[in-house]
């Protein structure tokens, strides 16, 4: 997206990053995961987070559906507008790291180019992906919205997996098989992750 704001001059905060996460006792960090409709993406950033949340970290999901309705409800399902929704989400997590909080965002985010450009607007190390890999049948027989119906119907022209591409990740930090693994082992594999990572530390996984 061209730049149109012209004569602008970047501010530089006496509170920092450091000092932020100093205070919240953990570090901040995006968990990028992504995956078809219905690969249980929303319901396991949402398990992660409330499990965090018990444990005194700070943090926020950005979840596509709830975007959708207020930042991005211009935005629909076209190629550029999905790039457009994904660009905006990666700003947006980024200020969240900034914040010191750990956000996790759960969009489709089908193309692989736009979850490269997320993770590149971020310090190395902070933007870990996780794959929620799910087999497009098993999203479909799941079909909690009854958006595959209407796919299939021909209601829904671009939907994912259907009339629109879903580029898989080659090298996500993390690869969770929703269809094999309960909702509690997929979370201690997140937690997991973020222990590794220096995140959070043991006590809280
Ligand atoms: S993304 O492709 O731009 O990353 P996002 O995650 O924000 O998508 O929104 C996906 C959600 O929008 C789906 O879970 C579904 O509920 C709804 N949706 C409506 N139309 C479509 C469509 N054509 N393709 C995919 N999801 C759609």
């Amino acid at each position: 997206m061209t730049k149109k704001s012209t004569n602008t001059v970047w501010h530089h905060a006496t509170i920092t990053r450091a000092d932020r996460e100093a205070l919240h006792k953990h570090k901040s960090v995006i968990l990028w995961f992504t995956g078809l409709s219905g690969s249980g993406k929303s319901t396991l950033a949402h398990a992660v987070e409330e499990h965090l949340h018990k444990t005194g970290n700070s943090t926020f999901v950005l979840d596509g559906d709830n975007v959708r309705h207020g930042l991005c409800s211009d935005l629909g399902f076209s190629d550029s507008d999905r790039v457009e929704n994904i660009r905006r989400i990666g700003e947006l997590a980024k200020l969240m790291t900034e914040a010191g909080v750990i956000t996790l965002t759960a969009f489709i985010s089908p193309f692989k180019s736009d979850r490269e450009d997320a993770r590149k607007r971020v310090p190395h190390g902070d933007f870990l992906e996780i794959y929620c890999q799910c087999p497009i049948e098993t999203c479909e027989k799941r079909d909690v919205k009854g958006l595959y119906k209407k796919a299939r119907a021909g209601e829904i022209p671009f939907f994912t997996g259907i009339g629109s591409p879903y580029e898989a990740p080659d090298r996500p930090e993390l690869v969770i098989n929703t269809h094999e693994l309960t909702l509690d082992e997929s979370v201690q594999k997140v937690l997991n992750l973020l222990i590794q990572r220096g995140i959070i530390k043991a006590k809280a996984g």
